[in-house]
C-alpha cells in the first residue's frame, strides 16, 4: 500500500499549477448519459474519482475513455444496461449522478444505495424527492434505488429541504428532458453547479438561475453532444494556499478560480498571508512569518467550504493563538483531529466544533489518511512539522489530488511515496 514520507520544515515557495475541477468533472460525465452524441471533456485530472466514473459509464455500455493527457471522450449510444452495480458506487458516493440522466433519457434506472462514508451517513433522500416530484416511482429493495417513469418526466417544482450539491445535479440533469418548465428552489449554489448547467445549456438545454438558489429549466425532447473544458479545482487551488501559509512561504496559484475562492482567502488574509490578484495568479507570501489563529465555520457557498476545514485546522495547528473551527455541514468530519495530535497538535473536538491551541513547532510521526480531505490535512501537518511524517492510505489523497507529490516537490517539499 502507497505511503508518503516527508521530511518538513522547507517554507513552499513558487508556482503551483492546479488541475481541472474533480467535483466538476463528476456530473459533467453523468451529463454525456443524457445524448446519443459524443461528449468531450479536456482539463480532465487524472484521478482515481475519475477513473472509477468511467468504469461506471462503461459498466452501462457507453464508450469512456481518455484520450490524450487531460481529454476524455464520451458517447452514450449504445446503453445495455439501465443498473449502475453495487462494486461501483460503494466505491465512490458520487456515481449516483447516473441516476438523474439514465431515469430521464430511458425512463428507467437502478442504481445501488451509496452508502454511508467515513465523514458521515450521506442520505440521498432529497435526490429522490427531486425525482418523484417529475412524477418519478421509487422503490428501494435489496439495497438498490428503483427508478420508473411512464413516458417523459413531467416538468414540476422542486423544493430542497437541504442545499445539496449533487442533489440539485440529479435534479437539473432529470429536468432538461422533462416535459414541462421545472424550478429547483432551495438550489446549492456551488460554482460545479454552474460548469454543469453551462455543459448541459452547450447541449442544447434551456436553464436559467445556475448558480443562485433558484434554477428554472425548460425541458425539452433531446440533448447533443458537446465539447467542453474543466474549470480549475478550487479546493485543491485552495488546498495549497492553506499549505503555503502553514509553511511560512511564498506560492503563486493558478488564477482562474479566485473569484470561487474569496471566504478562504478572506480567512489567509486574517491568518496574516500577504494575497494579490491579477488575472492569471493568486499570490500568497507569508513573508516567512508564523500564521495568525483564525477562526472557521464552514458553509454553503459561497462560505467557507466543508472541504477546506481540515486543511484549515492544520494551519491553525501551528498559528499563533487559539482558534475554533466549527463543522456544520457533515455530522463526523473530524476524525483528522487525533492524527493531528500525533504530530504534537493541541487539539480537542465534539461533533461539529474543534478548538485549537497553536504550537510553534509540530514534530514527524506515523499518521493515517482516513478521507479525501483529511489527508491533504495530514500531508499539510507533515510539510509544517520539524522531522519525518509517514502518511498511511494515500490512496484517500489519490481520489482527489492529480500528482500531489511532484507538485509540492516543484516548490521545495521534501516529500517522496514509496510502497510498503
Ligand atoms: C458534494 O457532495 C461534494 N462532492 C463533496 O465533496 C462536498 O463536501 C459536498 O458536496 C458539500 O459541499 C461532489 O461534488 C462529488 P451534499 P454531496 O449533498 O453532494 C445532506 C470532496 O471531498 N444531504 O451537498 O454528496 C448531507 O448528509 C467531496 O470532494 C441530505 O441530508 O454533498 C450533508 O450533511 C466530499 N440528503 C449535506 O446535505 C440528501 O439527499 C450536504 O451534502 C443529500 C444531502
Amino acid at each position: 500500500m502507497d505511503k508518503l514520507r516527508i521530511r518538513g520544515g522547507n517554507p513552499l515557495r513558487g508556482h503551483i499549477p492546479i488541475s481541472g475541477a474533480k467535483n466538476a468533472s463528476l456530473p459533467m460525465l453523468a451529463a454525456a448519459l443524457l445524448t446519443s452524441e459524443p461528449v468531450r471533456l479536456s482539463n480532465v485530472p487524472r484521478l482515481r474519482d475519475v477513473h472509477t466514473m468511467l468504469a461506471v459509464l462503461q459498466a452501462l455500455g457507453a464508450e469512456a475513455t481518455f484520450c490524450g493527457a487531460s481529454d476524455v471522450a464520451v458517447c452514450a449510444q449504445d446503453i445495455h444496461t439501465l443498473k449502475a452495480p453495487y462494486d461501483l458506487v460503494k466505491t465512490m458516493r458520487a456515481s449516483f449522478l447516473v441516476l438523474g440522466p439514465l431515469l430521464a433519457r430511458f425512463q428507467h434506472v437502478e442504481v445501488s444505495l451509496p452508502g454511508g462514508c467515513a465523514i458521515g451517513t450521506r442520505p440521498i433522500d432529497q435526490h429522490l424527492k427531486a425525482l418523484e416530484a417529475l412524477g418519478a416511482s421509487i422503490e428501494l429493495n435489496e439495497g438498490y434505488v428503483t427508478a420508473n417513469i411512464d413516458g417523459r418526466l413531467q416538468g414540476a417544482v422542486i423544493d430542497l429541504d437541504i442545499a445539496t450539491v449533487t442533489g440539485t445535479q440529479n435534479a437539473l440533469m432529470a429536468a432538461t428532458l422533462a416535459d414541462g418548465e421545472s424550478t429547483i428552489v432551495n438550489a446549492a449554489r456551488e460554482p460545479e453547479i454552474q460548469a454543469l448547467a453551462d455543459m448541459l445549456i452547450a447541449m442544447g438545454a434551456d436553464i436559467d438561475g445556475a448558480g443562485t438558489d433558484v434554477i428554472s429549466i425548460k425541458g425539452c425532447e433531446t440533448l447533443h453532444g458537446c465539447t467542453r473544458h474543466l474549470m480549475p479545482d478550487r479546493i485543491e487551488a485552495g488546498t495549497f494556499l492553506i499549505a503555503g501559509a502553514a509553511t511560512q512561504g511564498s506560492v503563486h496559484i493558478d488564477g482562474g478560480c479566485h473569484e470561487w475562492l474569496e471566504a478562504p482567502l478572506a480567512k489567509l488574509r486574517q491568518a496574516g498571508a500577504d494575497i494579490t490578484l491579477d488575472d492569471d495568479m493568486i499570490h500568497l507570501d507569508m513573508h516567512g512569518r508564523r500564521p495568525k489563529a483564525t477562526d472557521i465555520r464552514t458553509a454553503t457557498y459561497p462560505g467557507v467550504p466543508t472541504d477546506l476545514q481540515a486543511q484549515f485546522l492544520a494551519l491553525n495547528c501551528v498559528a499563533e493563538g487559539t482558534s475554533r473551527v466549527i463543522e456544520t455541514i457533515f455530522e463526523n468530519r473530524f476524525m483528522h483531529v487525533p492524527e493531528l495530535a500525533r504530530l504534537g497538535a493541541d487539539i480537542e473536538s465534539d461533533g461539529t466544533t474543534a478548538t485549537v491551541r497553536g504550537v510553534k513547532q509540530l514534530h514527524g510521526a506515523n499518521i493515517m489518511a482516513t478521507d479525501l480531505r483529511a489527508s491533504s490535512c495530514l500531508v499539510i501537518g507533515g510539510l509544517a512539522a520539524r522531522g519525518e511524517t509517514i502518511v498511511d492510505r494515500v490512496y484517500h489523497l489519490d481520489r482527489g489530488y492529480e500528482r500531489i507529490e511532484a507538485k509540492l516537490t516543484a516548490v521545495g517539499a521534501d516529500i517522496q511515496r514509496f510502497n510498503a
